[in-house]
């Protein structure tokens, strides 16, 4: 298995990732072009503005990536790329550029499911066996699921509204982070998270704990972030803060969200366990959780969940923070995973059945 290389392109939201992993599983070269910055600048994700980005760096990542795993496409078994979920004019344009070599050097294709792809890129560096449960936690998706198999997901429970990501994101805009210098470059949730380090009394917010009377495993987020826009809005007035300036308790809100939100994330994943041993979904001899997506990088939120699975006897395994947010290498791992099963390997002749929606 070692002539086997696997092209992985992923372009769902707004990263270009890009990389080869060989027969072994073993990461050849990536490579990523994140839009972030771009996008900070104008308060959100612009899905035009994206898909120009993503067509602008498509080819030269995809060569760089090439170039430095000494490979041509040649020498490649398969692509695989992301055809689902995420914004629709960002995924057409890893999933046009997947063709296009696919056809120039009759290459099959391996669609991948961007939220497989987080949970399975757990195994490239740990020997987790099926079935496993995972939540996938980031700024578009908020899931719990029991992975029976390379492409077998159960769908546990869901966001009935917001992800965690964005909630961050869209508090971190509102209450102007990015004009302390050292947040100016980081992403909402890893500003949230160190903001929230240096709180010194984070008690003084009450905030709820969403659906904690439901016994099911969803998630809702919206009531917090209106909770968290009141009390921002509240001490604005109170202090008349103006334009750039920064509510002097910053630092206690953002760890009075930060724990509201890893209380209903731990409470929904202790639910999820207890579902699964109420339908036996996991053995009793080999619990394992995986945590992954961008926010699973939260190493608060990481901690907390750490602390339940020592109570409920559950291994907890968390890819390295690189691969947990969005990243061409867990789209290569769940094509090689699918390549050695045979799963879904599209010729060129059958192109046609994969079109973004
Ligand atoms: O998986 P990802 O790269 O893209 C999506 O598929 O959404 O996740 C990005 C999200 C962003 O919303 C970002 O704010 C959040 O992950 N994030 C964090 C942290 N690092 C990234 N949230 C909380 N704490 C962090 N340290
Ligand atoms: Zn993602």
């Amino acid at each position: 298995s070692s002539n086997i290389n696997i092209l992985g392109i992923e372009t769902s939201c707004d990263d270009t990732g890009c990389a080869i992993i060989n027969g072994n599983g073993k990461v050849l070269s990536e490579a990523i072009h994140s839009q972030h910055l771009m996008h900070l600048r104008y308060g959100g994700i612009i899905p035009d503005i994206a898909q120009d980005l993503h067509r602008q760096y498509m080819e030269p990542t995809v060569s760089k990536t090439l170039q430095d795993a000494k490979l041509t496409m040649e020498e490649i078994s398969a692509i695989a790329v992301t055809l689902k979920p995420g914004l629709p004019l960002s995924l057409a344009v890893g999933m046009k550029y997947a063709k296009h070599l696919g056809r120039r050097y009759d290459k099959p294709i391996i669609p991948i499911h961007h939220m497989q792809a987080h949970a399975l890129v757990a195994r490239m560096h740990h020997n987790i066996s099926f079935p496993f449960l995972v939540l996938l936690i980031s700024g578009g998706h908020c899931l719990l699921a029991v992975v029976q198999d390379v492409s077998h997901f159960q769908l546990l429970g869901e966001s009935m509204d917001c992800a965690p990501g964005e909630v961050f994101d869209k508090v971190a805009r509102k209450m102007k982070l990015k004009n302390v210098p050292e947040y100016s470059k980081i992403c909402g949730g890893q500003a949230v998270e160190e903001a929230a380090a240096k709180a010194t009394n984070p008690n003084m917010f009450k905030l709820p704990l969403p659906l904690a009377e439901y016994k099911d495993c969803n998630f809702s987020l919206n009531g917090l972030k209106t909770s968290v826009m009141y009390h921002l809005h509240r001490k604005e007035v109170e202090h008349k803060v103006v334009a750039h300036e920064l509510i002097p308790e910053v630092n206690d809100l953002c760890a009075a969200m930060l724990m509201a939100t890893t209380r209903h994330l731990v409470h929904r994943t202790q639910r999820a366990m207890e579902f699964c041993q109420e339908n036996k979904l996991i053995s009793e001899k080999n619990k394992q959780l995986v945590v992954s997506g961008g926010v699973a990088c939260n190493n608060y939120i990481f901690s907390a969940l750490q602390l339940l699975c020592n109570e409920t006897n559950y291994q907890i395994y968390r890819p390295f923070p690189k691969l947990c947010t969005d990243n061409g290498v867990m789209i290569a791992w769940n094509g090689l995973e699918k390549w050695k099963k045979g799963l879904d390997i599209t010729p060129v002749t059958d192109f046609n059945t994969l079109d973004i929606e």
